[in-house]
């Protein structure tokens, strides 16, 4: 190996990208937040909160976002720690998320499920935690607010694995709660770690550690009242629990747990520390042609988002390229793989959320934002050598629909172009009526907040004042080529067909879809369909 080849190994081996996902309120933007505080990346607390709410003042259609007070767009955080390169991918928290949220996390190599221990398991969590396991990425549980008084840590334990189906494996436990909340006891390393300060902290908090088993007698004193609650917590687990397994946390079979408050950062820095050290750096990708080494292969990356405008002053779209393999350098060159073109790799910048900073070089795990012409294709793939596809990115069963209205004639052709365009943005999902040629689309989205910034980008970037009808279907499923399309005449379902001419089929809630699939045991309705 050169020393080049080396370097390239070590950039990869010492990164970690990750998405974090919980249900909104569950406490994603203060534990962010005390972890770039960790890697020295903010200086005070509370700053990306204010960024949540002046991240956007520049902008033009992100207004309407500033206006509800919430953020749909995604942006990439990044920090140094313990010499690890961390890449936090951030994921749209507010209940209206979009489709963008899906598809980022399938451009993390791991994912944190942030749990708030008083409410367990909540809704979005689990539609997240679905498209981790989709995607096959590990996934790490932080339980979170363990300076209320929560629920039982065993019966959050035990819902995680009856809900989502996964072994959950605490590798710390909490010393106390509530108020009482003092410290975690490392089941591994054996010792117990006691905090202090910080609240609200804007720095580290006070650290002790006192090694020993959980029945040494310092352990035990320093434990306290709670020392006799913790140790029977542990016995049962020893003697009922499976015990940790990176193999089976790489599978996704198990998930490690840490429990503590992002709040008062208590049990932020063990978790933090264990994560780094147990999640995977970025590994092989598959593609047409098999799998790609990180280390191995030439420059190469996918397209997992598009964002256009997001500054006025820079009339541009900005497409977000996770890099897979090699070593990105601006100004080289790449070929994008669905049109054959060589692209130049110009006016790249490494997004981030504090704006824009333009980047030299960047390593497999990092994301960079790629001036946009107009070119790319949410799922494209970019590659300095041979021509492979990257696995594509699915569109997602969206839990919206909606019909377009058009009041006049003559903007039909704005119509069409803008929808197109913010289509292949991944903006929205566009369905038609089969057999119903060029007749106006029914739209489809993940989020209802799509629509709002649809209407707001149709009528400020296209002119078109866009008039929807809410449809009261809730789910979709794609239909396998062969399906017998008759089964859906007289069901009380809407058969239509998306962008690429596939069959899909409407229903007001999956119960459609479970009577039907009763009925007709053969048929295959798949929740997501891979882009061509
Ligand atoms: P989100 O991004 O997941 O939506 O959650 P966010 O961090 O905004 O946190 C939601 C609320 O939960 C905030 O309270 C936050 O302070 C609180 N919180 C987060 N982590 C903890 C924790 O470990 N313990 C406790 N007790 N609370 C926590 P808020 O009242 O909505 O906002 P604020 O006035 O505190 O900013």
């Amino acid at each position: 190996m050169d020393a080049s080849q080396q370097e390239l190994a070590a950039e990869i081996a010492r990164r970690r990208t990750f998405a974090i996902i919980s249900h909104p309120d569950a406490g994603k933007t203060t534990l962010t937040e005390k972890l770039l505080l960790f890697g020295g990346a903010l200086r005070e607390a509370g700053a990306v909160r204010a960024q949540k709410a002046s991240r956007y003042a520049t902008s033009d259609w992100l207004e309407l976002e500033k206006q509800r007070g919430i953020s749909v767009s995604s942006s990439v955080m990044h920090f140094e720690h313990s010499g690890h390169r961390v890449n936090i991918l951030d994921t749209p928290g507010h209940k209206d998320f979009s489709e963008d949220t899906y598809r980022t996390l399938l451009a993390a190599d791991s994912a944190v499920m942030l749990i708030d221990a008083g409410k367990g398991v909540e809704s979005q969590t689990r539609k997240l935690f679905e498209v981790c396991r989709m995607s096959g990425i590990p996934i790490f549980t932080f339980i979170n607010k363990m300076d209320r008084l929560g629920r039982d840590p065993l019966e959050l334990l035990t819902e995680i694995e009856e809900v989502l189906g996964i072994d959950a494996v605490p590798l710390d436990w909490p010393v106390g709660a509530g108020r009482e909340f003092r410290g975690v006891y490392d089941r591994q390393l054996q010792k117990l770690v006691l905090f202090s300060g910080g609240k609200h902290g804007t720095a580290l908090v006070d650290q002790t550690e006192i090694e020993g088993a959980v029945d040494a007698s310092a352990v035990r004193e320093f434990m306290g009242s709670a020392a006799s609650e913790v140790r029977d917590a542990l016995e049962l687990l020893d003697g009922a629990g499976e015990p940790f397994d990176p193999e089976r946390v790489r599978a996704g079979a198990q998930t490690p747990v840490f429990f503590g408050s992002a709040l008062t950062n208590f049990g932020v820095l063990p978790f933090l520390d264990r994560f780094l050290e147990i999640a995977p750096c970025p590994g092989a990708r598959d593609s047409s042609a098999g799998p790609i080494d990180p280390a191995e292969a030439p420059f190469s990356g996918f397209v997992f988002k598009i964002q256009a405008n997001m500054d006025p002053d820079h009339r541009d779209r900005v497409a977000f390229l996770r890099v897979c393999s090699g070593r990105f350098v601006k100004e080289s060159n790449a070929t994008h793989v669905r049109t054959g073109k060589r692209v130049r790799l110009s006016k790249s910048s490494l997004v981030q959320a504090r704006g824009r900073e333009g980047v030299d070089v960047a390593y497999p795990g990092d994301v960079v934002g790629l001036f946009d012409p107009g070119i790319y294709r949410i799922g494209d793939t970019l590659s300095a050598g041979d021509s492979f596809a990257f696995e594509g990115i699915p569109s997602f069963s969206p839990e919206h629909f909606a019909r377009v209205e058009v009041a006049e004639v003559l903007n039909r052709k704005s119509l069409n172009k803008g929808l197109e365009q913010l289509a292949q943005e991944g903006a929205v999902q566009l369905f038609t009526e089969p057999g119903a040629g060029t007749a106006v689309p029914i739209l489809g989205a993940v989020g209802p907040l799509q629509f709002d910034v649809l209407q707001h980008r149709m009528s400020t970037e296209y002119k078109v004042s866009l008039k929807l009808t809410a449809l009261p279907y809730q789910i979709a499923r794609w239909l396998g080529p062969d399906t017998d399309r008759e089964i859906f005449r007289f069901s009380e379902t809407k058969l239509l067909e998306d962008r690429d001419g596939r069959a899909v089929v409407l229903a007001k809630s999956p119960w459609y879809f479970e009577r039907l699939q009763e009925k007709h045991p053969e048929l295959v309705l798949s929740p997501t369909a891979i882009h061509a």
